[in-house]
C-alpha cells in the first residue's frame, strides 16, 4: 500500500512505484516536508525533523517547507490558511490531532487532523493516492466546531515543496483570447512568481497547472514536479522561493476579494490539487495527466464523436433550411454528429439580444427544432446545441423581467462584455430558471450533446440576496454553483454529453473536467496557430477532450490560407471536429474531407486514448511533430507539419518514441511509398521527411507486423 506512518517517528511516508512523499512532526509540532522525489526510505528522513533557527528573523526556517501553512506566530510563507475569528483574532496555532488511513477501492488516502489550540477550528488534510500513479491529490477542509463564525480569509488546497535544486525553471501556460496555451518558462529566483485567475472563471490568460523542473528537463528525460488544479473559478499559484533555497508552490482558490464565512458546525473542503513527480521529461508527466484525467477525472470514456458545428458558417444567422442543406454535406463527409451553435433562440440575431430567452426562435424554426433533429437523425448523425446559461443581454425578456439577478452594486452600472451581463446564478430562483429550461430543452428534444459556453467575465461582483458580510463569497459561490447545476444535469440526462467552453479556452480545468467529455481550447481555428494552441494543451490536458474543427480557408481570424490536408492533419491531433461553411466546399473538397474523416476514425482510439509524444516543436523549429502509441506498442500515428522551408533545407530524419525496439513495423502514409522498419531504427535513425514549402503535412502510419 502506498501510504505508511511511522508513528515512532511520527514520520508519514507515501510512496508510489516511481516517486516517495515524506513529511512528519517536528519537536515543535510543525508539519515539515522532507522529501519530495525518486523514492527512498523514508525512514531514513527522521534525522531531518528539526526546527530550524537562523536568526530572530527567520526563527523557524522549517515553517517555509511546512505541509500546510498554518499563518500566525512567526510563519510567514504564503499561508496556506488563514482566518478571522469572531473576536478579531488572526492566529492560528494548529496541533496536530492524529490521522487516519482510508482505503476506498484502489484509492488510499490519508487524512491528517489539526486542531486549534484555543478555538473551535479543526483542518484535516488530505493525501489520497490511486493505485498506479505517482500522483497524489490533495486538499485541506476546514470545520468550524465552536460556537461564533470564522471568516476563511485565505484557504488553499495544498503546498508542494521541492528543495535542493541547483536551480528551479517553472514551466507554466500563458495566453489571452485566440491564443491561449502558450508555454512560458521562468527561471525563479528569491520571491513570487504567482500564475492566477481574478476574471470569475479558469481563464485564456493563465492555466492552473504548473511544473518545476531543474533547468535541463526536455520531452524525454529530466525530473519534473508538476501539479494541476481543480478549480473553474478565481485561483491562483504561487512559487515562491525562499532566501535559503526552499521552493513551495502552493495554490488553491484565490484570496483576492475572497472571504468564505464559515458558520458553527459547517466544513468548507477546498478543491483538490493533484501533484505529481517524473523522471521521464515535459512528456513523462503529460503522459501521466493524460491518463489519470481519462481513469480518474472525466465522467466518461467514451471516444468523441466526429462533429459538425455551424458557428464559423452561419454565426447568428441560424436558418433551419441552411441548417439542414449543411447537415446533408456533412452527413456525406462521415460526420457523426451536428451542433446547431448560438443564435437558435430568442431574438438573437446578434450578440446585443436574446441572450437569456432560451425558446427556439419562431422564425428560423417555424416548426421548431424538432424538424432539424428528424433530419440530423435521418442522416445518421446525433444532434447538439449551444448555450450560455450564465449569461444574459440587456435587450432580452428575462432581463426586462427580472433585473435584479445579475450581479452588480445597486450604486453602480454594469459593464456590458459582447453586450451581456453575467446572471447571479447563486440565487436559488436563477439556478431553477437555469435548470427549469435546462430540463425542459433536454427532455422535449432528442439531445445528444450540449456546449455550454460563457463568454464574459465577472465585474461588479455585488451578491444580490446576500448580506454585506457575505459579499465576498461570490467568486467561490459561482463555482459551487455552476458545478452543481451540472451534476444536476448529468444526473437527469445521463445520456447527454457535454463542452466546456468559455469563448475558447477559458474554462478548462480539472474541477470543470469531472464533469465535461470534452472541451473547446479557443476561438482560434486557423490551422498553423491551433496547433501550437494544442501543444500547450497537451501538456496538461489529454488530446481525447481537445476539440479541434477543420474550417475555412482564408482563416476567417487572420486571413491564413492553408491546404485542406493540413487543416484537417492539424485538427486530426486531437478530437476531430467541421466548422466550416460547407456549403462553399467544392465535390472534390467534400470528397477528400470524406477521406480524412475515415481515416481519422480508424486512429482515432490512437489519438484520444494512445500515448501522447511531442516529437517536434515550432517553438525551436520548423517542424511540428506528434506522435500516439497504442498501449501494446503495435500501432502508431504520426503527424508531421513544415511551417516554411528555408533555403532549400532539408528536414533532419524525425525520431519516433514509445515502439517495441524488435519489432518490425510497416510505415504508410511517406510519399516515398510504403516502408518497413525495425522499432530501433524508427527511434534511433529516424525517418525522412520530405516536406516541402509552406504547410505541408504527413500523416505518417506506422503498424507493427506481429500483433
Ligand atoms: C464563443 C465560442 O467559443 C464559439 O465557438 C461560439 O460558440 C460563440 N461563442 C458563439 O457565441
Amino acid at each position: 500500500m502506498p501510504i505508511t506512518v511511522h508513528d515512532d517517528l511520527q514520520l508519514f511516508e507515501i510512496r508510489t512505484a516511481g516517486m516517495s512523499y515524506v513529511f512528519g512532526l517536528n519537536e515543535k509540532g510543525i508539519l515539515q516536508h522532507l522529501h519530495w522525489g525518486e523514492p527512498v526510505a523514508g525512514r531514513d528522513l527522521a534525522h531531518r525533523l528539526r526546527s530550524w533557527t537562523h536568526s530572530s528573523f527567520d526563527a523557524e526556517v522549517e515553517r517555509e517547507c511546512e505541509e500546510m501553512s498554518f499563518w500566525g506566530g512567526v510563519g510567514y510563507a504564503e499561508p496556506g490558511l488563514k482566518v478571522r475569528f469572531a473576536d478579531g483574532v488572526r492566529d492560528l496555532r494548529m496541533r496536530f490531532d492524529g490521522y487516519l488511513v482510508e482505503t476506498e477501492g484502489d484509492l488510499e488516502r490519508l487524512v491528517l487532523t489539526m486542531r486549534d489550540e484555543h478555538y473551535g477550528l479543526t483542518v484535516r488534510l488530505h493525501y489520497r493516492v490511486a493505485a498506479g500513479f505517482d500522483l497524489i491529490e490533495r486538499w485541506a477542509e476546514a470545520e468550524n466546531t465552536g460556537s461564533g463564525d470564522i471568516v476563511l480569509e485565505q484557504i488553499l488546497s495544498a503546498a508542494w515543496s521541492i528543495s535542493s535544486l541547483p536551480r528551479y525553471r517553472m514551466t507554466h501556460a500563458a495566453g489571452r483570447w485566440a491564443g491561449e496555451y502558450q508555454l512560458r518558462e521562468t527561471v525563479l529566483s528569491e520571491g513570487k512568481k504567482t500564475i492566477e485567475s481574478r476574471r470569475g472563471f479558469t481563464g485564456p490568460h493563465a492555466n492552473p497547472w504548473f511544473a518545476v523542473d531543474e533547468g535541463g528537463a526536455d520531452e524525454d528525460a529530466g525530473r519534473i514536479w508538476f501539479g494541476a488544479l481543480g478549480w473553474s473559478g478565481n485561483w491562483k499559484i504561487v512559487a515562491e522561493q525562499s532566501s535559503f533555497g526552499i521552493v513551495r508552490v502552493s495554490g488553491g482558490i484565490h484570496d483576492f476579494d475572497s472571504e468564505w464565512r464559515l458558520g458553527p458546525g459547517e466544513t468548507f473542503a477546498a478543491p483538490a490539487f493533484v501533484g505529481g513527480f517524473t523522471i521521464g521529461g515535459f512528456g513523462g508527466m503529460s503522459r501521466m495527466l493524460h491518463r489519470y484525467e481519462r481513469e480518474r477525472i472525466l465522467p466518461s470514456k467514451a471516444l468523441r464523436k466526429v462533429l459538425y458545428n455551424s458557428w464559423e458558417a452561419t454565426a447568428f444567422d441560424v436558418r433551419v433550411e441552411d441548417q439542414i442543406e449543411l447537415a446533408r454535406k456533412a452527413a456525406k463527409m462521415g460526420v457523426e454528429r451536428f451542433v446547431v451553435d448560438d443564435g437558435w433562440f430568442g431574438a438573437r440575431d446578434s450578440d446585443r439580444a436574446g441572450l437569456g430567452d432560451w425558446t427556439v426562435n419562431p422564425v428560423k424554426f417555424p416548426h421548431g427544432l424538432g424538424e432539424l433533429i428528424d433530419e440530423v437523425k435521418r442522416l445518421g448523425m446525433d444532434f447538439g446545441i449551444w448555450v450560455e446559461p450564465e449569461s444574459v443581454n440587456p435587450d432580452s425578456e428575462l432581463y426586462r423581467r427580472h433585473p435584479d439577478w445579475v450581479y452588480h452594486f445597486p450604486t453602480r452600472t454594469g459593464s456590458e462584455l459582447r453586450n451581456q451581463l453575467l446572471l447571479n446564478i447563486s440565487k436559488p430562483e436563477v439556478k431553477q430558471y437555469i435548470l427549469d429550461f435546462m430540463t425542459r430543452l433536454l427532455s422535449e428534444h432528442d439531445i445528444a450533446f450540449v456546449k455550454w459556453d460563457m463568454n464574459r467575465t465577472i465585474t461588479e461582483p455585488g451578491l444580490g440576496g446576500f448580506p454585506p458580510e457575505r459579499q465576498k463569497e461570490i467568486w467561490i459561490r459561482h463555482v459551487q454553483t455552476l458545478y452543481s447545476i451540472w451534476t444536476e444535469l448529468r444526473a437527469r440526462f445521463p445520456r447527454v454529453e457535454f463542452e466546456t467552453c468559455a469563448g475558447g479556452g477559458a474554462r478548462i480545468d480539472l474541477g470543470i473536467l469531472r464533469f465535461a467529455d470534452q472541451a473547446w481550447p479557443s476561438d482560434n481555428t486557423d490551422a498553423l496557430d491551433r496547433l501550437r494552441i494544442q501543444e500547450g494543451f497537451s501538456y496538461a490536458y489529454t488530446p481525447g477532450v481537445m476539440m479541434c474543427w477543420v474550417t475555412d480557408s482564408p482563416n476567417g481570424l487572420n486571413g491564413r490560407r492553408a491546404p485542406l490536408s493540413f487543416r484537417f492533419h492539424s485538427a486530426m491531433t486531437g478530437a476531430l471536429g467541421i466548422g466550416g461553411n460547407l456549403k462553399e466546399w467544392t465535390d472534390a473538397e467534400i470528397e477528400e474531407a470524406a477521406a480524412h474523416i475515415a481515416a481519422y476514425k480508424q486512429i482515432r482510439p490512437l489519438v484520444q486514448q494512445g500515448l501522447q509524444y511531442r516529437l517536434s516543436s515550432f517553438r525551436d523549429s520548423p517542424l511540428m511533430a506528434v506522435q500516439y502509441v497504442n498501449e501494446a506498442r503495435t500501432d502508431s500515428v504520426v503527424f508531421a507539419f513544415l511551417h516554411a522551408q528555408q533555403f532549400a533545407g532539408r528536414l533532419p530524419a524525425l525520431r519516433l518514441r514509445g515502439l517495441a525496439a524488435d519489432r518490425l513495423y510497416d510505415i504508410g502514409g511517406l510519399p516515398e511509398g510504403p516502408l518497413a522498419l525495425h522499432g530501433s531504427t524508427l527511434m534511433h535513425a529516424g525517418i525522412p521527411l520530405s516536406l516541402r514549402g509552406d504547410l505541408d503535412s504527413l500523416l505518417i502510419r506506422i503498424r507493427s507486423r506481429e500483433a
